[in-house]
């Protein structure tokens, strides 16, 4: 028993011997292989995205519209999990589609934004309806690739565009 617990004590400390260091080099930000990955601001890699310049008040605005967007993602994530695809579709319909593109028309009221980032607005909009279509066939592999796609038109406009 004395034995195991032994054997436990050096297991422990060996995963914390491990582990701890690692953690410490990800989460350090001048490290740049930790930071030289995804979008925009890097210290190794110039930000070529083109600013928004709104007013405050709209970068909120803004800010929120995204989080929801997030939000959405999640909801249809966990939703397929659970074989939900009812509420899946709803979704991605309701909250990612053109609904939701009105409904941000009406809170962004009089804001205006370059022309290629409402066709990357829109580009986003139809890849959620799209995937709210396909989601009633129950096919996690088409399904799969319509997510992709939907998170792709996310990438997109956050790889052009900043607040
Ligand atoms: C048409 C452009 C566009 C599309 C499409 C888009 N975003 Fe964004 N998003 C932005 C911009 C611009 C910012 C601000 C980024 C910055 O300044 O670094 C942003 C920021 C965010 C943030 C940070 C919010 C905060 O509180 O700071 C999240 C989260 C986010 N987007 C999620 C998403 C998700 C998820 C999708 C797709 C379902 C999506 N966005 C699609 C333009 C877009």
């Amino acid at each position: 028993m004395a034995r195991m617990r032994f054997t436990r004590f050096i297991l422990m400390a060996a995963v914390l011997t491990v582990t701890v260091p690692t953690g410490m080099v990800v989460a350090r930000p001048a490290d740049p292989a930790a930071t030289d990955r995804g979008i925009g601001e890097s210290p190794t890699k110039p930000d070529s995205r083109i600013s928004l310049k709104l007013d405050p008040q709209v970068q909120v605005m803004l800010k929120q519209t995204m989080r929801e967007h997030l939000e959405a993602i999640e909801m249809i994530v966990s939703a397929l999990a659970r074989e939900d695809y009812k509420t899946a579709s709803v979704v991605a319909h309701e909250e990612l589609g053109f609904l939701k593109h009105h409904q941000v028309m009406q809170r962004e009221r009089g804001v205006s934004f370059p022309k290629r980032y409402q066709d990357l607005a829109m580009a986003h909009h139809q890849a959620a309806e799209a995937l709210a279509d396909i989601i009633p066939t129950r096919e996690m592999k088409p399904i799969l690739q319509k997510l992709d796609l939907t998170l792709k038109a996310c990438l997109d406009c956050h790889r052009a565009f900043k607040l």
